[in-house]
């Protein structure tokens, strides 16, 4: 099949659509172009997904606003499978890969998923099929990793035998259909006609920029605006230390910074996590890993963030100090286990590593999260016998928090806010010791 053939199985929604891996990314994805006229197919190993999604049951639990509808849609339609079985995609004239790529514990990327999907697709792609590979690559994998293995397993070659890109998905867990509507892509080719061919497929879902580029633009793209994003969330952080240093308020600093023009600093809090902010700046930097570019301020960024929790124990200990407590033999009730406010999604959330930083310190840490199975259940209740309460993460349900009735349930009126959750004006009315990350105690 020529790359003509396909733009017209495109255009026409004949061209049969694969999504490997059907995780936060790829289920929406999948659903999208099922709901735009393609037949597709996802592929995913774990089979439990497999079943509750061919049953229209979205196994995203967190608020994902017109997901469940649409994949029950979907779903009943016919439109959209979900299979274990790789032989299926035999017929498949596009396949989009969609799985995870975190970094190992020397922050070195762990491609096993892709070579994985790579090493199953080979064998059953269908001769002048397109592969896109949306998940977030280090600069040059597509050139060293995926293209290589791709060669390999399918015994094919690039542009004769297929098509190759690279399309990285800018989404965000509670917003996905949202954003993949609605924001803009780097569509990355292997040539200028397959970036064409990719903007074709991607129109269809796509209501934004599609910006054609090369396969190393689009992978420096995905990883720079992440890293970016890791980069100015550690500098609010350090001017949120410096603000509790110096008796100031880093949320009036930022207000009042941010009207200076140009400026937009970013929030500080109790921690970065999700599957992506705290490993795609070291992909970035995993891109020049042999050559000689000294990198400073990723890593600098990377230490800021990942201190965070830290911090927040430290304000917990001057606190219970300040009550004559010790964080030692101490309860305190974590305020949620997510990464993300209002989401299911607990990858490398800070929550994980307080509980060990407080455990440490031979204190005990009982969580709650609405969204977490074995954490759920009546917050007012689990804060019975608790020495303080940290709030990590933004939850809905905590910002209509009966403040005064924690206050008495706590055995001390305790509440480090990690978030900025509750105005202190308030707080201030309920008995509680507050401490705030970014709020120091104004000298006179
Ligand atoms: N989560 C986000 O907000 C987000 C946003 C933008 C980009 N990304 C990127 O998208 C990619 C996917 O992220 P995610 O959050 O959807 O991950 P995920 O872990 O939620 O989903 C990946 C899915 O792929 C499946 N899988 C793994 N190997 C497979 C294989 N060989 N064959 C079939 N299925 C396989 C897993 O079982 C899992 O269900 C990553 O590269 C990530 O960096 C994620």
């Amino acid at each position: 099949m020529s790359l003509n053939t396909l733009q017209n199985k495109i255009a026409q929604k004949s061209a049969l659509v694969s999504v490997i891996g059907l995780g936060y990314v790829g289920l929406p994805v999948a659903c999208e172009f099922a709901r735009m006229g393609f037949n597709v197919i996802g592929v995913e190993l774990q089979s439990e997904r497999v079943d509750k999604i061919n049953q229209g049951i979205s196994p995203i639990e967190g608020n994902e606003p017109g997901l469940e509808d649409l994949l029950a849609g979907v779903i009943s339609s016919g439109r959209l499978h979900a299979t274990g079985d790789y032989q299926e995609l035999k017929q498949c004239d596009v396949v989009l890969i969609d799985v995870e790529t975190p970094v190992d514990e020397n922050n070195i990327p762990r491609y096993a998923a892709l070579q994985s999907a790579l090493r199953n697709l080979g064998p059953v792609l269908k001769k002048g099929a397109l592969v896109i590979v949306e998940s977030t690559i280090a600069p040059g994998t597509m050139y060293g990793t995926v293209l290589p293995l791709l060669e390999e397993s399918s015994g094919g070659q690039l542009n004769r035998d297929f098509y190759l890109g690279n399309c990285p998905e800018r989404v965000m867990p509670g917003k996905l259909l949202q954003n993949l509507d609605s924001l803009s892509r780097v569509v990355g080719g292997m040539t200028e006609e397959t970036a064409n061919t990719m903007i074709l497929l991607y129109r269809n879902v796509v209501q934004a920029d599609l910006d054609p580029v090369d396969c190393v633009t689009a992978e420096l793209v995905k990883t720079v605006e992440n890293a970016y994003r890791d980069v100015q969330i550690a500098f609010a952080n350090e001017v949120a230390l410096i603000c509790e240093a110096v008796g100031g308020d880093v949320w009036k600093v930022r207000e009042l910074v941010n009207k200076s023009p140009y400026r937009q600093m970013h929030l500080p809090g109790a921690g970065v996590g999700g599957h992506c902010i705290p490993k795609d700046p070291w992909l970035l930097a995993y891109g020049v890993q042999g050559k000689d570019v000294p990198l400073r301020i990723i890593p600098a960024a990377r230490a800021v963030n990942e201190s965070m929790p830290g911090h927040v124990v430290q304000l917990l200990g001057e606190a219970l100090a300040s009550a004559n407590r010790t964080l030692a033999g101490a309860k305190i009730l974590v305020m949620g286990y997510t990464y993300l406010e209002d989401s299911d999604d607990t990858r490398n959330s800070p929550s994980a590593r307080l509980v060990d930083l407080l455990q440490a310190q031979g204190a005990e840490a009982v969580v709650h999260d609405p969204y977490v199975a074995g954490y759920q259940g009546d917050l007012l209740q689990m804060a019975q016998g608790c020495d303080a309460a940290v709030v990590m993460v933004r939850h809905s349900e905590y910002r209509d928090l009966d403040l005064s009735s924690l206050s008495k349930a706590l055995r001390s009126p305790i509440l480090v806010d990690g978030r900025r959750l509750f105005d202190q004006s308030y707080l201030n009315k309920n008995g509680l010791v507050i401490r705030e990350i970014g709020r120091g105690v104004p000298k006179p």
